[in-house]
């Protein structure tokens, strides 16, 4: 096996990535003002089965942590799934000095973010990210968040970890929609910000990636680069957004309907084709580059079905994002591969006709 390690510098924490971080993880955990922490750890039953074994195989500190097991799936980032976890680490005894250590996917690491800086006004935690989307997005960034009738994240607070550990060993233990999912989010690092990196992932084979402790790495640099100018998200921040206001509508109005559910890198890809679209018609992405994006990202993952999808829900939701002013409805676009600019308006109408381009392209109408 492949040997990596590195670490990155966040303006309040550390990242660690490596095929083996444990030899790390112990080392922070007994040199760290968490030495004598009492240790909860979130899982759901994925990881629960495929991760904490190994990690607590390897790391000495959590071999008595107690175990909070909640269920997988968007559909369980909720109040209720919230108050659970509150409860449960009131009842076990957690307190200010404690420790919460997530260990899941982006909805551990946004739910167990939300709900340890929640709790007592906040307890320490640390994100362990066991998906590809988690690893290269969600981990990251220290933006924490239930979701809320149907709209995500609408509950949440900006509040970084104490710190992150990746293990891409991981990802082995995932199923492939998983492993695309949090391939859109690499392509998104790309398009609105390196236009070589975009080059150097347009070959590649997803399923046939084996060591992806590389574009993790470059992944993060690239989102911790824009996330440092701007935590809170106020300004250049939004470039991050890039895909992500007709993406969370899909996204939404598919867990709304409860079947055939997207993932959130899935929709994500339907709101970069759609937000290309309107790129090249409000700001001037080239036809070229708009060909390109569109071939490569229908190339690469399958046309998602958005059939019982009315443009007008997805306007409804636009609306009420809170990326958005209810009256104007604003995108980051992308001028050229590699260079998103934020707070660009559109009209219904645009939107409405880069969702029919999107369906165009699966030979779908909505
Ligand atoms: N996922 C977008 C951000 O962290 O800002």
């Amino acid at each position: 096996m492949k040997y990596h390690q590195k670490v990155i510098k966040t303006t309040n924490y550390p990242i660690y990535i490596g095929d083996n971080i444990y030899k790390e993880f112990n080392s922070y955990l007994n040199h760290s003002k968490f030495k004598d922490s009492n240790i909860f750890i979130i899982v759901d039953e994925n990881t629960k089965t495929f991760c904490l074994p190994s990690l607590q195989e390897n790391v000495e500190k959590i071999k008595n942590a107690e175990i909070i097991q909640i269920k997988s799936g968007e559909e369980n980032k909720s109040l209720r799934t919230a108050e659970l976890l509150w409860a449960e680490l009131l009842k076990r005894g957690a307190y200010r000095s404690s420790l919460i250590l997530n260990l899941g996917g982006g909805v551990i690491c946004d739910m167990g973010g939300f709900i340890s800086s929640t709790f007592q006004r906040g307890i320490p935690y640390i994100n362990i990210p066991t998906t590809l989307l988690a690893q290269v997005d969600a981990s990251i960034g220290g933006k924490t968040a239930i979701d809320f009738y149907d709209a995500k994240n609408q509950i949440g607070l900006f509040s970084d970890p104490d710190a992150v550990f990746i293990n891409p060993d991981f990802l082995s233990t995932l199923p492939y929609r998983q492993i695309f999912s949090g391939f859109a989010e690499i392509i998104k690092h790309a398009l609105i910000k390196d236009a070589n990196y975009w080059k150097m992932l347009k070959p590649l084979k997803v399923l046939e990636i084996s060591d992806w402790s590389g574009l993790i790495f470059h992944s993060i640099v690239i989102k911790n680069s824009i996330v440092k100018l701007d935590p809170l998200d106020n300004n250049q921040r939004k470039r991050l957004n890039f895909g992500h206001n007709i993406g969370h509508a899909v996204e939404s109005l598919s867990l709304k309907k409860g079947k055939d559910t997207l993932l959130h890198g899935e929709a994500v890809v339907v709101g970069m084709i759609c937000e290309s679209f309107l790129s090249h018609k409000k700001i001037g992405l080239p036809s070229a580059e708009l060909n390109e994006i569109t071939q490569i990202l229908m190339e690469k993952f399958p046309p998602y079905s958005i059939v019982d999808t009315k443009k007008e829900d997805i306007l409804q939701l636009l609306r009420f994002d809170k990326k958005n002013n209810p009256r104007v409805l604003n995108f980051t676009l992308i001028k050229k591969i590699g260079k998103a600019l934020i707070n660009k308006s559109c009209s219904a109408e645009d939107i409405k006709e880069s969702i029919d381009f999107y369906c165009s392209l699966c030979n779908k109408n909505i």
